[in-house]
C-alpha cells in the first residue's frame, strides 16, 4: 500500500511539474502559488534534489523589488482561473504576479535542503536564495508589522493561506463590496460551490484586490489604509520560525550583520505574541488591528506556538488541553477550525477540513518539544486520510471524505517528506 502510494505520490507531483515549477493542481490552481511550492520542494527532495532547489528559485524569480514574494506566479495567463494577472494589476517587471504575499515556509524548508545537500552545489544554493530570503522577511516585518507590535498581519484572507477561515469574517464585513462590478467566478465550476467560498466572501476577496490595485499594491499605503489588516497567528508563527532558520543559515555563512538583525526580529516576535493570546480562550487567536479586536476562534494555527518555538508553559500546557479536547472530538485531527464553535462546517474551505500540511507543521512543534504522542497522532491521522480518500486537497475530520482538488501536489510532498512511514523509517 505505502510503496503503490509513493509512487503515485511521485507521478503527481511530476505530472503537476510546468518545467522547473509545480503547479497546486490541475484546473482548479493552474500557476505557481507560494508556499505550495516550498511544501513541494520538500517532496521532490525525497527523489531529486536539484528539482528541490529549481521549485524555490523559480519561486523567488517572482520577487518583487521591494522584498516581497507574492502568493501566485502567473507564468502564463490561463483562463481557467479568475482572478488572473489582469484583475490583479501588478506592475512587477519580471512576471506577472499576485499583489500580496503567503505563509513564509520558504526559509525553513531552505533549511531543511541545505542541511540534507552537503554537496558544494547546495552551498551555492544557499548563498544566493539567503539574501533573498532575508529581504522577503524584513518586508514582513516592516510592512506587515508597522507599528512593531511584534505581530504579523495579513491585507487579504488569502495571504493567510488559510483563506476562507470564520476569523477573518468579522474584519472582513467592515469592507465595502459596493464598487466591484460584475465577475464570474471558476472554481465553483471545478468543485463543489458547497466546499468552496461563499458569494459574500468572494465580493469582499474582490473589494481588497481592487483596494490594493487602485493603490499600485503600495505596501506603505496597504498598512496605513487597507480596510483589511489582520494579525494572523498563522503568519506570524512561520515567520518566527522561519526567522529562527534563518538566523541558523545566516551563522552557518558567517552573516553577522543579518544575524544581528534577524535576532530583533526573534525578540520583538516572541514578546510580541502576547496579543494574539486571548486569556478566555487561553489560545492564539487573530487581532484586527484595523478595528481593535482580538479574535475569539481557535484554529489549526492556534496550535502553531510549538512550531514556532514557545516554550512558555503558560501558552503550552493550554494548547497542548485544547488539542486533547478537539482530537476527542474528530476521527482525524487536526480540523482547520474548532468544532466546538458555531461556525465549524467539516468540508468548507478553511472552516473545518483538515490539510496535510498543517498537521506537518503542528506536529512538527510537537516534536520538537518532545511531545511524541501528539505528534503521532497528527501523522497517523494524515496517513490514515490519504490511505482513505487518496491525494485530495483537504479532509473531512469526521468522515475523512476527500474534498477540493484531487491529484494534489503538497498533499502528496507531505506524504512524501513526512508521512509515509516507509520513508520515515528510512530517513532514521
Ligand atoms: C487556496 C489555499 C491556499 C493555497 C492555494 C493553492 O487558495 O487556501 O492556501 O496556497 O489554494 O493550493
Amino acid at each position: 500500500m505505502s510503496a503503490q502510494l509513493d509512487n503515485q505520490a511521485i507521478s503527481i507531483l511530476k505530472e503537476n511539474d510546468l518545467g522547473g515549477y509545480t503547479i497546486p493542481t490541475k484546473g482548479l490552481y493552474p500557476y505557481q502559488w507560494n508556499w505550495d511550492s516550498a511544501f513541494v520542494a520538500l517532496g521532490f527532495a525525497t527523489f531529486n534534489m536539484d528539482r528541490a532547489w529549481e521549485e524555490i528559485e523559480l519561486l523567488f524569480e517572482g520577487q518583487w523589488d521591494d522584498g516581497m514574494v507574492p502568493h501566485i506566479i502567473f507564468r502564463k495567463d490561463d483562463p481557467s482561473y479568475f482572478p488572473g494577472p489582469s484583475v490583479w494589476g501588478t506592475t512587477n517587471p519580471k512576471i506577472p504576479t499576485s499583489g500580496h504575499s503567503q505563509p513564509p515556509v520558504a526559509a525553513t524548508v531552505v533549511r531543511r535542503l541545505f542541511e540534507q545537500d552537503t554537496s558544494a552545489a547546495g552551498k551555492e544554493k544557499i548563498k544566493s536564495l539567503f539574501p533573498k530570503l532575508l529581504a522577503w522577511h524584513r518586508w514582513y516585518h516592516t510592512y506587515r508589522d508597522p507599528e512593531g507590535h511584534g505581530v504579523i498581519a495579513i491585507m487579504h484572507p488569502w495571504e493567510s493561506g488559510r483563506d476562507n477561515l470564520p476569523d477573518w469574517d468579522n474584519a472582513a464585513s467592515y469592507v465595502d463590496i459596493s464598487d466591484i462590478g460584475e465577475y464570474t467566478r471558476k472554481d465553483t465550476s471545478h468543485v463543489n460551490p458547497e466546499m468552496r467560498p461563499k458569494k459574500i466572501d468572494y465580493d469582499r476577496y474582490l473589494a481588497i484586490v481592487k483596494f490594493g490595485r487602485d493603490n499600485n499594491w503600495d505596501p506603505k499605503i496597504v498598512a496605513e489604509q487597507c480596510p483589511f489588516f489582520v494579525a494572523d497567528p498563522g503568519n506570524t508563527f512561520i515567520l518566527l520560525r522561519a526567522d529562527r532558520d534563518l538566523l541558523a543559515m545566516a551563522e552557518a555563512l558567517g552573516e553577522t550583520e543579518a544575524a544581528e538583525e534577524l535576532k530583533g526580529w526573534i525578540a520583538l516576535t516572541e514578546k510580541g505574541i502576547a496579543k494574539l493570546w486571548n486569556e478566555e480562550k487561553q489560545a492564539f487567536c487573530t487581532y484586527d488591528l484595523r478595528n481593535d479586536v482580538l479574535g475569539t476562534g481557535i484554529s489549526s494555527a492556534s496550535f502553531l506556538a510549538p512550531y514556532a518555538g514557545i516554550r512558555e508553559e503558560k501558552y503550552i500546557n493550554p494548547t497542548r488541553e485544547h488539542f486533547d479536547r478537539i482530537a476527542a472530538k474528530v476521527n482525524y485531527t487536526m480540523p482547520s477550525y474548532d468544532p466546538d464553535h458555531p461556525l465549524f462546517e467539516s468540508m468548507r474551505y478553511w472552516r473545518g477540513p483538515v490539510w496535510g500540511i498543517i498537521n506537518y507543521l503542528i506536529a512538527t512543534g510537537f516534536a520538537e518539544l518532545g511531545d511524541a504522542a501528539r505528534a503521532e497522532r497528527l501523522r497517523t491521522d494524515t496517513v490514515a486520510l490519504i490511505e482513505k480518500s487518496d491525494f485530495a486537497e483537504y479532509f473531512d475530520p469526521i468522515t475523512g471524505e476527500g474534498a477540493g482538488g484531487n491529484s494534489f501536489s503538497w498533499t502528496s510532498a507531505i506524504w512524501l517528506t513526512w508521512a509515509t512511514p516507509s520513508l520515515t523509517a528510512k530517513a532514521a
